[in-house]
């Protein structure tokens, strides 16, 4: 198979799949108080006291040493970092289309569900006018991720209040058959990173691409193997960045010659190393564009991963065993035990959308794109520092303009 079609059914098989098998997106519970911690290392203190204790009720009721813990951004600041979404939405809503148009919200990917309910009940709380007006769709291809999304909003009183409001439908965004001709928001927080890549190998000498595979034998055992021929899809890919990018990041980078001295060295391998192509995400753009004509995207990931697999734009893959987190060093591993996820090159992804989508977009980092929008006096902690601000620095959002 495909080395795509590997980590799509690694990630998602409905029966092995690492999502649908032992992830549990950390919550801290109550909203951190970060104007009562002296500092961003007091926060980073007791984020790791409330992260033991999480899982510490999760062991007690049911010991697991495979459990796959992590966490992001929605969640660590909630409800900050999904009320300065819902400002940028409201804002944007107000100035485009209200009051002419609902305000539709389509959020793929919303693990928890906690993104959803701080951008609804900020819109209740700050704009009734406008949450007359709000839906609010999920599309999520996790079951037990939808499952937990439903039981969200039943959780109080106040919740449950936008149940009205909320459909949660359990699919992958891939299989979105239905076309929405009206204006709407599209999130994508941390879902580009576990999209599906292929791998390409490049010949030293005449530069032509070879496309990764990979074979599972009797035992289990897993090779891979580099094909001369392309699937369209990777060939889509090619074709599309050269047509969109003046320049981008290639292993032949470098001048003719040298790469052709490359091939002479003794031992050499006579192709690249790989580079991981985001063709799944190219699919995605090309989804958006056919079924949802009149959407603004709004997406946040990583632009930068540590401890990535040897590579170009190569993915990170670990496994979470006893509560330490363990990377290793191929793609090829025991479906569903393991994360794979890659960073995203805005560089590259952004004039490809906008050559797909005809729409234009602008990438700004984390840091720039909250300052603007978050609530900064409730995320500082006493000594000025903002937790909210600072992390995830190796994180860019991707807005439609
Ligand atoms: C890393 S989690 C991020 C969760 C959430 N957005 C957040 O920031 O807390 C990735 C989410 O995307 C979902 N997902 C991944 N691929 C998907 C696809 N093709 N269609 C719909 N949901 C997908 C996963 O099930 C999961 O809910």
């Amino acid at each position: 198979m495909l080395l795509r079609d590997f980590i799509e059914d690694s990630l998602y098989n409905p029966h092995y799949g690492y999502f649908s098998k032992q992830v549990v997106i950390f919550s801290p519970g109550e909203p951190f108080d970060f104007p009562s911690l002296p500092s961003e290392h007091a926060f980073f203190q007791s984020l790791r006291h409330r992260y033991t204790a999480f899982e510490d009720v999760l062991d007690y009721q049911e010991p697991n040493d495979l459990r796959q813990l992590w966490h992001t951004p929605t969640e660590l600041f909630s409800p900050y970092y999904g009320e300065a979404i819902a400002r940028y939405l409201v804002e944007d809503y107000k100035y485009s289309s209200y009051p002419y148009h609902d305000l539709n919200i389509y959020e793929m990917g919303a693990g928890n569900g906690t993104m959803m309910l701080n951008i609804l009940d900020y819109i209740r709380d700050c704009h009734p006018e406008v949450y007359e007006r709000t839906r609010y769709k999920i599309i999520e291809i996790t079951t037990q991720l939808a499952d937990l999304q439903q039981q969200g909003l039943g959780h109080s009183a106040y919740a449950r209040g936008h149940a009205d409001k909320v459909e949660i439908v359990n699919k992958s965004v891939f299989d979105w058959d239905q076309y929405v001709s009206s204006p709407c928001y599209f999130l994508a927080l941390e879902v580009f990173d576990n999209f599906a890549h292929d791998a390409l190998k490049y010949d030293w000498q005449t530069g032509t691409p070879y496309q990764s595979h990979v074979v599972i034998d009797p035992r289990g055992e897993m090779f891979e193997y580099y094909s001369r021929t392309l699937d369209p899809l990777a060939a889509q890919f090619l074709e599309r960045r050269h047509a969109a990018c003046k320049s981008y990041p290639h292993p032949l980078s470098g001048s003719r010659f040298m790469n052709s001295m490359q091939s002479l060295l003794p031992f050499r391998d006579s192709l690249t190393m790989p580079e991981y192509i985001p063709t799944r995400l190219m699919q995605f753009f090309y989804m958006l564009y056919q079924k949802f004509p009149n959407h603004k995207l709004i997406s946040s990931d990583f632009h930068k991963l540590a401890d990535g697999v040897e590579g170009l734009n190569a993915p990170v893959v670990q496994t979470r065993y006893k509560r330490q987190m363990i990377p290793v060093s191929t793609p090829l591993v025991h479906q569903g035990y393991f994360d794979i996820l890659f960073p995203t090159d805005f560089e590259v992804i952004e004039p490809m959308y906008t050559a797909i989508t005809g729409r234009f977009a602008r990438t700004y980092s984390h840091e720039v794109f909250m300052s603007g929008r978050a609530d900064i006096e409730e995320t500082q902690t006493r000594n000025g520092e903002n937790p909210l601000l600072s992390w995830y620095k190796n994180a860019s959002v991707m807005i439609t303009v």
